[in-house]
């Protein structure tokens, strides 16, 4: 719970002042999907591509921050609702910094979503990683979904807990349909088209325009 003995404490750089030091807007693009859809793959790629292109990107991925920040946290859903409101959290910091994060999260439900895109105050993309589950349960490169069937796996995504679909993404690449190549331009053309289109108010935070439902 909040204290209430805390008062936020405003420094005198701006974000205004750090975008015009990096020549860039923070963004957070946030990768969901099935288990196995491509997120991780795509955004180490498109994180490659950004960086060439000058750009300041980090990638935050699922397994990775549940090796360190998450690691006390397993997969009920109380657990991933914490999972994802502390990815969101750093999230923001990333984009208030000025960065373009890419966060590769399965993030099943809408309302976790939701919550992520409220943190980044507007300058947030979704981005639907989409194959269907027998393609994922094929590709299978964590033999994650042959232990969630054998049930030596609980509460996993699209067998045993659900995914609910985005409603209103942003971005949706198919990924059985496109190359992985394909998706990571599609993607890049997206944040870059982003992060030079959006208006930002006198705080240097754009409006939520989007809603997930
Ligand atoms: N067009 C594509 N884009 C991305 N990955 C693809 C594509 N086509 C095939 N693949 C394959 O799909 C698999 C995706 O695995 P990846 O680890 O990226 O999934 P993920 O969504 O990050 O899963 P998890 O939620 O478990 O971390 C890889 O083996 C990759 O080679
Ligand atoms: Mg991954």
């Amino acid at each position: 719970m909040q204290s209430s003995n805390i008062t936020f404490h405003e420094g005198k750089v701006t974000q205004g002042d750090r975008n015009r030091l990096l020549g860039q807007k923070g963004l957070v693009v946030w990768l969901t999907g099935l288990s196995a859809s491509g997120k991780s793959t795509i955004a180490v790629e498109a994180e490659k591509v950004l960086l060439g292109m000058g750009k300041v990107v980090y990638r935050l991925d699922g397994d990775n921050v549940r090796f360190g920040l998450n690691s006390d946290l397993g997969f009920s859903e109380r657990d991933r609702f914490e999972n994802i409101r502390r990815i969101a959290e750093v999230c923001a910091l990333f984009q208030d910094a000025g960065i373009i994060v890419l966060a590769s999260f399965i993030s099943p439900l809408c309302t976790m979503r939701q919550l992520a895109r409220e943190k980044a105050r507007g300058s947030f993309l979704e981005v639907y990683v989409k194959a269907d589950l027998l393609t994922c349960m094929k590709r299978d490169p964590k033999g994650l979904y042959e232990k969630a069937r054998k049930g030596e796996i609980k509460n996993f995504t699209g067998i045993s807990a659900p995914y609910e679909e985005p409603q209103n993404p942003e971005l949706v690449l198919n990924t059985e349909r496109d190359s992985l190549e394909d998706c990571v331009s599609q993607l890049v053309e997206k944040i870059l088209e982003k992060s030079t289109s959006h208006t930002v108010d006198n705080r240097g935070n754009e409006k939520n325009t989007t809603p997930c439902l």
